[in-house]
Parts: structure tokens; sequence; C-alpha cells
């Protein structure tokens, strides 16, 4: 049976969290932000780069690693981006603790974790439920990027996009290249672009 005190412990330790998360989050936005945003950003490779040649837009990016999201917020402040930030946190965790008024412009997932083994595929960051937790989020004209070097992932992707109503797969090129350190040891690597539908509730 599982004990009460250190059940109250941990939901007020998760309490303190999210509204820790949500007071940073709200910090660094301001009101009706809409922001492009990289999920699992690693040491922040790519939204550095993509962040100084777009000094008109607000990037976000953020990681479950509080190591790495150290290491791309030096990386933002020897740069000087005024226009990047850097959250440690869970991707679901951060959609949860966005301000109301707050809209994704265009969303980046770079090499996420494949997670290879079927038991763990309820890890993986692409799955359906995100897929819909992001478009609620998401403006006019979203696009959402995926990239990953481990192809059984990237057919997985294919197919959640294609049969889920919000999403819907179109061609184009990559719209900005940088190469992130994971892009960086694989020998090859698969890309798709995928646009919010306008009519999707
Ligand atoms: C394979 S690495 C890729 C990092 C970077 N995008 C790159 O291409 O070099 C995956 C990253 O996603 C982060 N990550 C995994 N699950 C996450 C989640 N649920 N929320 C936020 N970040 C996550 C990991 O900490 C890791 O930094």
């Amino acid at each position: 049976m599982d004990n009460p005190i250190r059940t109250a412990e941990y939901l007020a330790r998760l309490s303190k969290r999210r509204s820790d998360l949500q007071g940073q989050i709200a910090g660094l936005l301001p009101s009706a932000a809409h922001f492009v945003c990289e999920f699992g950003c690693g040491h922040g490779h790519f939204l550095a780069a993509y962040a100084a040649a777009h000094p008109d837009q607000l990037c976000i990016g953020l990681d479950i690693s509080g190591e790495r999201i150290a290491r791309a917020v030096r990386k933002r402040d020897r740069a000087k981006l005024t226009n990047l930030h850097f959250v440690h946190a869970e991707a679901r965790d951060f959609m949860d603790c966005l301000p109301t008024d707050a809209t994704l412009a265009d969303v980046y997932i770079l090499f996420p974790d494949p997670w290879p083994k079927r038991r763990h595929h309820k890890n993986r960051l692409l799955e359906s439920d995100f897929l819909e937790i992001v478009a609620r989020r998401a403006g006019q004209g979203t696009r959402l990027f995926f990239r990953t070097d481990y192809e059984p992932y990237f057919r997985e992707a294919e197919s959640l996009l294609q049969q889920h109503p919000a999403w819907e797969i179109t061609p184009g090129a990559w719209p900005f290249e940088q190469v992130t350190v994971f892009q960086s040891r694989a020998a090859k690597h698969y890309s798709l672009t995928a646009l919010r539908r306008r009519s999707s509730a």
C-alpha cells in the first residue's frame, strides 16, 4: 500500500516544480508570445544558429537534461542572442505550463531518442497525444519539422502524422540547416515536414 506521507511529499514536490516552471516560462515570454520551439534541443546547436539567423523570431529550446540546457545557455550567452531562451523541462510539462495566450510558430524535433524496443515506444516524444498537445497550441500555418537517423521511427512518425486529423505532411525544402550533435554522428537521416491543418479543432 502507498505511504500517504511519502505520496503527499511527492505531490507537493510535483506541484512546486510545476509552479516554478510556470513562473520561469511566464518570465521569459512576452504577452501573447508566438515562438519557434525546439523540443529536445540538447546542447542547442540548431536553435542557437537558427536564432542568430532570424533575430526577429522568438525562439525557445527545451530539454529534459539540465546539463545539456546549461551548455545551451552558455552558447546563447556567448552569442548574446536576446531572442533565444533555453528551458530545462520535459516537453509535455513545458506545454502544460505555457501561458494560455502563448502560441507556437514552427516546431522542431531533431534526432529525438528513438527508443527502438516496442515496449519502450511509449517513451517516444513524437506520439499521437503529443501531436494533439502541439496542435492545440499551434498558430495558423505552424509547421512541424521532424528529423531522425532511425528509419523505423521515421516511418512511424510519418504514419502517425498521416493519420492525425490536425496535421498533414507537406513537401518542401528543410528551411534551415545546422548540423546538430546527433546529426554529426549519423551516417544518414530522414526528414519530414507537417503542416497544421486549418480546419482542425
Ligand atoms: C538524441 S538527443 C538529440 C539532441 C539534439 N536534438 C541533437 O540532434 O543533437 C535527444 C534529446 O532529447 C531530450 N529529451 C528526451 N526526451 C525528452 C522529453 N520528453 N522532453 C524534453 N527533452 C527530451 C534528451 O535529453 C536529449 O537531449
